[in-house]
């Protein structure tokens, strides 16, 4: 290669790494897959061994992490936080093993861990306490966050057992449960707002955000991987992992010691196959030297530890043809482009489908073509992604994909609010997907909850004419001869029906206005607007002031109720609703128990649940007479577990006897 070409490429590789790093550690949104992004970095560093005069001081390749953010109070950190050197085959593993062997000798032990997919943490304890934790930020300096971090479940506030010393700091990765993943990111897209692109987004977003409590509306979890003492304390990073397991924090269980490099291989053999088991995800196996004065003689280099490594996985990647890419209509109106994949098996299911997320990542990042033959790539997520084209394969003649620009459903010109994503259909009223989806939101579980009334028939509902707006749902009962008459429905639905929304109607104001489906406004956003405004008369009358005055509710929320409430049509509905009788003011000091039947019974609630957040368990407890306890002591009725209970909450039930139920039995229990 000439200087002058390999000048070109210096620039351009630093270039885009540098714009990936920004997007990985400041926006927490990356769009490389890590593999490619560990190529790159290589193949600059190779470049810049070669051409040292055109390296940039500040390459990609002389840093550890990213930027950090500016909202944050910035701590240095105490032991920098290192990364790891990347091997990606059993070849590469066996020369990490053999400048081991060099270095120190045959004997020695390894730890294999998994590598979980998360943002990395330090948290210090004084006299036993949390007193801050740090991101990693840059490796020397991190943000301090630790009002966030103490919504974590799995991390103690107190350690009350075990010889801790005085001072110590702690490292783990935070990250987030699958399950939990997508449920809330399901939450997102319904309530208008861009879905994560996948669990490890989820998780650094949610550690950036100003507000806790929104954090602790986020199930997130951390587990434990290294101690950082002045003085060292145990002989082996095992035994270390065992002691702060018996102080009560969270260590994985899935570790290993391994006497040799086979033993090695074997673990990361199995984890390869395994790991789609896990309710988490890993993006490979990190693997250590067990000894920490062995630890100490092999040393780092300015980057990362000689005396670990890390092997990563292969994300499952095919290459399939793009056939077709079809847009869908949210309930708020926001499109969101669905590529159709002419079908192919992926990590053991058959791939139909693969999300698109918004018109940037066709038009800008992918540059689809009709046609395309596309690399598809499975990570923990459900849904696959496109991860890039293959253009050795496009035709020459294929034409580029352009965005839609009117609504697939109604025809109506597309518009996008600048800063925003994603393009929506502005014709609330009139476009089809959007009023079935907005009633499908009202009666659905977390909003009226009206029995009887399935997504299915209020599709068939407003295709027979019978319902355009929620106000006609409340009128259904003067058609009731005619419903019969359709052949769909038997009688005893129709009135099971009838009822489910007559009892709907008891339903507090809270969840009314949830179901109204109000752009942004979920269900705590519902709760707190109820409660600070008491009335819809005076939220409705309440200035952008007065609405961002209340607690967490920011300017893009009280612009958006602003406008709706601004809105005439909006206004008749409501009127209407209120003469039908909904409930449009908050009741008070007023526990309406929907049954006894926990009286006198007490509750703890631990680890991820799939169909229901923790605040709606305990709603569920508390509205039957049950109480929920802070702790597990021998008074303790029942533990409900979901996915990732503590194993110190575990073991101390287990030790007491108490009964460990799932959330099914406790339903079972209430109805
Ligand atoms: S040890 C000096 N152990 O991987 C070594 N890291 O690429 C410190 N990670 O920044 C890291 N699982 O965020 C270690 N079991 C594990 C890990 C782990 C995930 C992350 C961590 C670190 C990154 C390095």
């Amino acid at each position: 290669m000439s200087p002058a070409e390999a000048k070109t490429q210096i620039q351009a590789l630093t270039a885009e790494l540098k714009q990936h790093n920004y997007n990985y550690y400041v926006l927490a949104m990356p769009t490389i897959a890590d593999f490619d992004f560990d190529k790159k970095l290589e193949q600059l560093n190779k470049l810049e061994k070669e051409f040292p005069e055109f390296a940039d001081p500040d390459s990609p390749t002389q840093r550890v992490g990213g930027d950090v953010t500016k909202e944050f109070v910035t701590v240095k950190h105490r032991w920098p936080m290192l990364s790891l050197g990347n091997t990606y085959n059993a070849q590469e593993l066996v020369e990490f093993d053999q400048r081991i062997r060099k270095a120190i000798g045959d004997s020695f032990e390894y730890v294999c861990e998994l590598k979980f997919d998360g943002l990395s943490m330090s948290l210090t304890y004084e006299a036993g306490k949390l007193v801050r934790a740090v991101t990693r930020g840059d490796g020397t300096q991190g943000d301090e966050v630790t009002t966030n971090v103490r919504t974590i479940h799995s991390i103690p506030k107190k350690l009350d057992k075990g010889e801790f010393p005085e001072l110590f700091e702690i490292r783990g990765e935070v990250f987030m449960h699958l399950k939990a993943f997508e449920r809330l990111n399901k939450e997102r897209t319904d309530n208008g707002e861009v879905a994560y692109a996948n669990p490890r987004n989820f998780a650094s977003g949610t550690m950036k955000l100003q507000d806790s409590a929104e954090v602790a509306r986020r199930p997130l979890d951390c587990i434990l991987y290294g101690l950082y003492t002045e003085k060292t304390l145990f002989k082996t990073h095992w035994e270390s992992l065992e002691a702060v397991k018996s102080w009560g924090f969270h260590v994985d269980n899935h570790s290993a010691l391994c006497s040799d490099i086979n033993g090695v291989l074997e673990f990361i053999n199995k984890w390869d196959k395994d790991r789609f088991g896990l309710s988490y995800d890993i993006d490979g196996i990190v693997i250590k030297i067990n000894n920490y004065s062995q630890q100490q003689e092999l040393g780092f280099t300015s980057k990362s530890p000689r005396w670990a490594i890390s092997y990563k996985f292969k994300a499952e990647r095919v290459e399939t043809e793009l056939v077709q890419v079809t847009y869908q209509v949210g309930r708020t109106g926001a499109v969101t482009p669905v590529a159709n994949l002419k079908p192919v098996l992926l990590a053991g299911t058959t791939v139909k489908r693969a999300t698109l997320h918004n018109a940037d990542e066709i038009t800008e990042r992918l540059k689809l073509h009709e046609h395309d033959t596309v690399f598809v790539e499975k990570g923990g997520e459900i849904i696959p992604k496109i991860i890039s084209v293959n253009l050795d394969k496009r035709k020459p003649d294929a034409k580029a994909i352009a965005y839609i620009t009117h609504c697939p459903a109604c025809n109506t010109a597309l518009l996008r609010t600048e800063g925003e994503a994603a393009w929506y259909c502005p014709n609330d009223e009139g476009c089809p997907p959007q009023i079935v989806g907005k009633m499908q939101h009202f009666t659905g579980r977390k909003a009226m909850d009206i029995d009887g009334l399935g997504d299915e028939t209020i599709e068939t509902l407003f295709k027979q004419g019978f319902i355009k707006r929620i106000s006609d749902l409340y009128n259904l009962h003067e058609h009731s001869v005619e419903l019969k008459k359709l052949g769909r429905f038997g009688e005893k639905s129709i009135n099971n029906m009838l009822e489910g929304i007559e009892k709907s109607k008891q339903m507090p104001f809270e969840k009314v206005l949830f179901g109204l489906g109000i752009r942004y406004i979920g269900e705590t956003v519902a709760k707190k607007l109820a409660f600070h405004f008491k009335t819809i008369d005076k939220l409705m009358a309440a200035s952008l002031e007065e609405l961002v005055a209340a607690e967490e509710i920011g300017e893009r929320i009280a612009q958006s109720i602003i406008e709706y409430f601004g809105n005439e049509t909006h206004q008749q509905e409501i009127e209407k609703l209120k003469v039908q009788g909904l409930q449009f003011v908050v009741v008070e000091n007023e526990v309406k128990l929907a049954s006894e039947k926990l009286t006198g019974q007490s509750f703890i609630i631990s680890g991820v649940f799939e169909k229901f957040s923790r605040d709606e368990l305990k709603d569920i407890i508390e509205q039957n007479g049950g109480k929920i306890l802070s702790s597990i002591s021998a008074k303790l009725s029942y533990v409900v577990a979901g996915d990732n209970m503590g194993p110190a909450k575990l073991e101390k039930a287990q030790k007491l006897n108490i009964p460990i139920i799932s959330d099914q039995e406790l339903i079972d229990k209430v109805s």
